[in-house]
């Protein structure tokens, strides 16, 4: 091991050239414009993780290519290790938001900014590293490996389900390992026991054939943006609940244990609302800002889109307004029961002179883990010998759709080890990585893939 994380401190330098070579691919999966640049990025990655040492394709599907690595030399009796993460990246806009450009890396006070620092190259990239540092090293590992790399998480995973089903065989293993989250504090690593699911649509209200003079019509036509208000302002009741009748069937009543541990984590509710700048922390009655935010479902608006927002005033009654509406889940609630109750209370509040459609844009379950186990001893004496403290369990409050799936499909259990901080702009401007935790992440991994041997 001292030669393995010798070999990572004296490549310091080149394990973080390589990765701004990886941040400055704008593989952004949500737009077609960069599909060149997603296959760019795979076939540069699956270039890296044979350069790392292992067996690595770019294996096509419908959508985004999928980057498969192999090391199988420690036998068919050694645990394998799945390892996932994903190279696709959110887009970058607002553009002139950000300090530096998003695909030019660039270095501030300690942190690596760039799109997809955090999310999620740099902390996939760190398992090619802590890989590369054992087989450069020792030449061997003691746990088979594949790592699979996607490019289109941040798109809902469309097209890795099929692919996951298809290859079952292949990807066959006896524990998943991810680091696509984050940690709680600076200084101190986290394990995670929970992430969100998500039920996503768009709830689209028309009314006449055209817009109408708001002076000629109003007042005996109905308006979809009046309308869909109405919709919006039905979904969550006064104590901060969301109102869809049916929504908390399923909300798992989370373990005093679990709650007991989510109060003792050091988190101070003024801090968090002066980092934001926001006047008040609201929400659901009962519960604490972290239990907000990891172990109890929510109902947002992500976008409206209705009439006249150009310059001035305008007379208009809209004919068609549109709501991106997402709910994040907890257990054991599931995509589709959230969709039936959503259709069924649509069709109880919408007002009465629109057509309302419910269309869904993507889902994915919530996701539970024990923190036990060997594997999750492993990873806390790998994280408390890099970090020099003892990792704190935290929750997830995003979501990565893929995990229960791999879970039910491969029969594994998931272990999340996430590196990046809290503030560090996922999906929006000035999106960074602290250096630190990129090198001591690596070293935390290198010893963690000793120690599930
Ligand atoms: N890495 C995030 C998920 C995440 C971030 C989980 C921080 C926990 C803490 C992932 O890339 C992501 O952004 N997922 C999407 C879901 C997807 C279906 C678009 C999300 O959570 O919105
Ligand atoms: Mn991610
Ligand atoms: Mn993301």
């Amino acid at each position: 091991m001292k030669d393995v994380l010798g070999f990572i401190d004296a490549n310091r330098e080149r394990f973080r050239s390589e990765l701004y070579d990886f941040l400055r691919i704008p593989s952004v999966s949500a737009k077609t414009e960069h599909d060149h640049d997603t296959e760019r990025a795979a076939a540069w990655l699956a270039d890296r993780v044979r350069g790392a040492g292992l067996a690595a394709e770019v294996l096509p599907t419908d959508g985004h290519p999928i980057v498969l690595g192999e090391w199988r030399g420690a036998g068919p009796d050694a645990p394998t290790v799945l390892v996932y993460g994903h190279y696709d990246v959110q887009p970058p806009e607002p553009l002139d938001e950000w300090a530096s450009p998003p695909f030019e890396p660039t270095e501030r006070e300690g942190r690596i900014y760039a799109r997809g620092s955090a999310d999620d190259k740099g902390q996939l990239y760190m398992h090619v590293k802590a890989l590369e540092a054992h087989l450069a090293t020792s030449g061997t590992l003691p746990i088979n490996v594949v790592l699979l790399a996607e490019g289109e998480e941040e798109v809902g995973s469309t097209h890795l389900v099929p692919f996951v089903e298809a290859n079952r065989d292949r990807l066959a293993c006896d524990l998943v390992l991810i680091s696509d989250t984050e940690m709680f504090a600076e200084g101190l690593p986290s394990l995670l026991f929970s992430l969100r699911g998500l039920a996503y649509f768009e709830i689209e209200v028309r009314g006449a054939n055209s817009d109408l003079h708001s002076g000629g019509y109003g007042g005996a036509v109905m308006n979809p943006g009046n309308a869909l208000a109405r919709i919006i302002a039905s979904l969550h009741d006064s104590r901060g609940r969301v109102a869809v009748d049916g929504f908390y069937d399923d909300v798992l009543d989370w373990d005093a244990d679990t709650r007991a541990q989510i109060a003792e984590l050091p988190h101070d509710d003024e801090a968090f609302r002066s980092e934001l700048d926001v006047p008040a922390l609201v929400g659901e009655e009962g519960y604490g800002t972290l239990e907000r935010l990891w172990i109890r479902p929510t109902c947002d608006v992500n976008g409206i889109l209705c009439g006249y927002t150009g310059e001035g005033a305008k007379t208009v009654l809209p004919n068609r307004a549109m709501a991106k509406v997402s709910f994040r889940l907890v257990p054991d609630q599931s995509p589709a029961k959230v969709k039936a109750l959503l259709e069924a209370h649509l069709a109880l509040v919408a007002p009465p002179g629109v057509r309302v459609e419910l269309r869904e844009l993507h889902g994915g379950r919530p996701w539970k883990a024990s923190l036990s186990g060997p594997a999750f001893e492993a990873a806390a004496e790998a994280l408390e010998e890099a970090f020099g403290t003892k990792p704190v369990p935290m929750g997830g409050g995003g979501s990565i759709p893929i995990v229960v799936e791999f879970e039910e499909r491969l029969g594994a259990s998931a272990l999340l080890v996430g590196f990046s901080l809290p503030g560090s702009n996922l999906h929006a401007p000035n999106e960074w990585f602290p250096i630190e935790n990129y090198e001591k992440g690596i070293g935390a991994l290198a010893r963690l893939y000793e120690k599930l041997g």
